[in-house]
């Protein structure tokens, strides 16, 4: 069983990166057709391109939520999109796209939720001093990184080394959980 996905990226797109290795290892129970990014700068659109998928800009600013939502809505609909997986996207997703894919859209967070939500989550359990993090996939709800969990696991903060170190220790969980709770979403909306 696949579904047909999107991915929406801001930024730099390693986590996209390692979904497209894993679909092209045959690993993702997903096919990626888009991605989708409100950043022109967005590093993850330029990746895209190099594993030959279509990859659309889409201008938020400026304009009303609802307006941007519904151009992304039909770019997706066009590809036929069923699953809508956010890798880094720094915005909220509001109706429009909340209720054209109930229950099928994924987020991947850097801490452990219920700890540490928001756009920090790694900072923020730097500061608090805590001796373990994590990363967490979840459903996207109406609320900030409050939908139900997919999977997430628990990792080590290390003892040297410092915030890199520990953001290069979540980074590379998320690399290994993603594309796992990817699949698990899948066999469930399938079911
Ligand atoms: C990841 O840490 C993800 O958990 C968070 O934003 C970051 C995106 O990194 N939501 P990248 O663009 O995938 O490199």
């Amino acid at each position: 069983m696949t579904v047909r996905a999107a991915v929406f990226v801001s930024g730099s797109g390693t986590n996209l990166e390692a979904l497209l290795k894993r679909q092209e290892a045959g690993d993702l129970q997903a096919q990626i057709v888009t991605v989708i990014s409100d950043n022109p700068d967005a590093f993850g659109l330029q990746r895209a391109a190099s594993h030959g998928i279509p990859a659309h800009y889409v201008p938020a600013r400026g304009r009303p939520k609802a307006e941007y939502e519904t151009e992304v809505l039909h770019i997706l609909q066009e590809a036929g999109v069923e699953m809508i997986i956010l890798a880094g996207y720094m915005r909220f997703v509001g109706p429009t796209l909340l209720n054209a894919w109930p229950g099928a859209i994924l987020n991947i967070h850097p801490a452990y939720l219920p700890e540490f939500p928001g756009a920090h989550g790694i900072r923020d359990a730097w500061e608090a001093g805590v001796k373990e993090t994590g990363v967490t996939v979840h459903y996207v709800d109406e609320g900030v990184d409050t939908g139900p969990v997919i999977l997430q696991e628990r990792v080590p903060v290390p003892e040297t080394g410092g915030l890199e170190a520990m953001e290069a220790a979540v980074h590379a969980k998320e690399y290994d959980l993603f594309w796992r709770a990817v699949n698990k979403a899948v066999s469930h909306q399938h079911k």
